[in-house]
């Protein structure tokens, strides 16, 4: 059946401002690295994309290798875009991205333009697509000058194959001089995708400083440590965990004894709070200031379902943010 997107489904969702520039993002932003690739259920992930547009996600986001097997989730994202979405393409943000290991021999991998460039004519065929609206220099390569990477991604943009440019895992000097070189070169850094989670606070080092004072906008990927900010490996490793699975990137020696008893501790906080961990843990994203858009990973629309009544919540005061930060320490 042709899917319809719901009537009201802009009436929900906030959209903040991304960094200087005139678009914004829906605060719960969804991401496919895992769960939408050759290996994963395709109506599932379809379930998914549809419930999140009907919701008000309008930002998906993607990268050259995610799958497994890689390239697979941006065919799988294309072929959604096809059945249900296609009609909707001036309501989505689709970002793409290049940096990590893609094909072999030396083209490509890491910040060349020969690779940026390449992958990204990849990326648009594998989704049928004649644009994304974000590229990405996926991370920092400190073997090709700035300039050269930054200037694939203006390139990107001026060619209309992309039309906007950001960046992502770049350390905070990098972000600076990438900021510096992409802005004489009259297509700014709209965003930086940075790691950001009670668990990986490394962003709050300077880097949130530089992406305050430059205006970029920033969107916060692995929000849940991957699912160890959730309800799931509180009781052992279920079965279709992404600890479970050969290709997960969340390993089952990452969820050890002291990771397992702050979690514990975050969880009472949340009960006692009346949320889930999840919710915890996500509202706890939002409630930064640097932060424009909260990147979740799903594996089913009920997860999607909890996860968005985030959108219910206030932010977190500062007093409440010193009391979840107190467990961590
Ligand atoms: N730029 C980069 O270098 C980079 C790196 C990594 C990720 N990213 C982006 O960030 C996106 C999100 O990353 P992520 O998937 O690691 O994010 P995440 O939100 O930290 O983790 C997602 C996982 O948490 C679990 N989960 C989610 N909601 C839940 C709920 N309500 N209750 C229980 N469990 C729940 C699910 O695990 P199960 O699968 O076990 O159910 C889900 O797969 C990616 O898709 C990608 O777009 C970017």
């Amino acid at each position: 059946m042709d899917f319809i997107a719901q009537d009201n489904r802009y009436e929900k969702m906030p959209y903040r401002r991304c960094g200087r520039s005139g678009v914004s993002l829906p605060v719960l932003s969804v991401g496919l690295w895992h769960n939408f690739g050759g290996v994963d259920e395709f109506e599932t992930g379809r379930e998914i994309i549809r419930y999140a547009f009907d919701q008000g996600v309008t930002h998906f986001d993607l990268a050259n290798n995610y799958g497994p097997p890689p390239g697979s989730a941006e065919s799988n994202f294309g072929k959604i875009l096809k059945k249900d979405l296609k009609p909707y393409r001036d309501e989505l943000i689709i970002s793409t991205k290049a940096g990590y290991l893609m094909w072999p021999g030396p083209y490509g991998d890491n910040g060349s333009r020969k690779y940026l460039l390449a992958s990204l004519d990849q990326s648009l065929n594998r989704m049928n697509l004649d644009y994304v609206d974000i590229f990405y220099s996926h991370r920092y390569d400190p073997l090709t000058p700035l300039e050269e990477t930054m200037g694939a991604l203006a390139q990107a943009v001026r060619s209309g194959k992309a039309l906007y440019a950001g960046i992502s895992n770049y350390p905070p000097d990098e972000t600076l001089e990438a900021a510096r070189i992409l802005a004489e070169m009259g297509t700014p850094c709209l965003i930086h995708q940075v790691k950001y989670s009670l668990f990986k606070r490394e962003a709050e080092d300077g880097l949130a400083a530089v992406l305050r004072e430059k205006m970029i906008g920033c969107i916060a990927f692995s929000p849940l440590a991957q699912g160890l900010l959730t309800d799931r490996y509180l009781h052992g490793i279920p079965a279709d965990s992404r600890a479970a699975k050969p290709h997960g990137f969340l390993k089952t020696d990452q969820i050890t004894p002291d990771i397992q008893s702050v979690v514990i501790k975050l969880n009472s906080i949340a009960t006692e709070l009346g949320l889930t961990l999840a919710e915890l843990a996500l509202n706890w994203v939002k409630s930064h200031d640097f932060i424009t858009s909260v990147l979740i990973g799903i594996s089913s629309k009920q997860q999607l379902q909890t996860n968005l009544r985030i959108l219910d919540l206030p932010d977190f005061t500062q007093d409440q943010i010193n009391k979840i930060n107190s467990c961590l320490t």
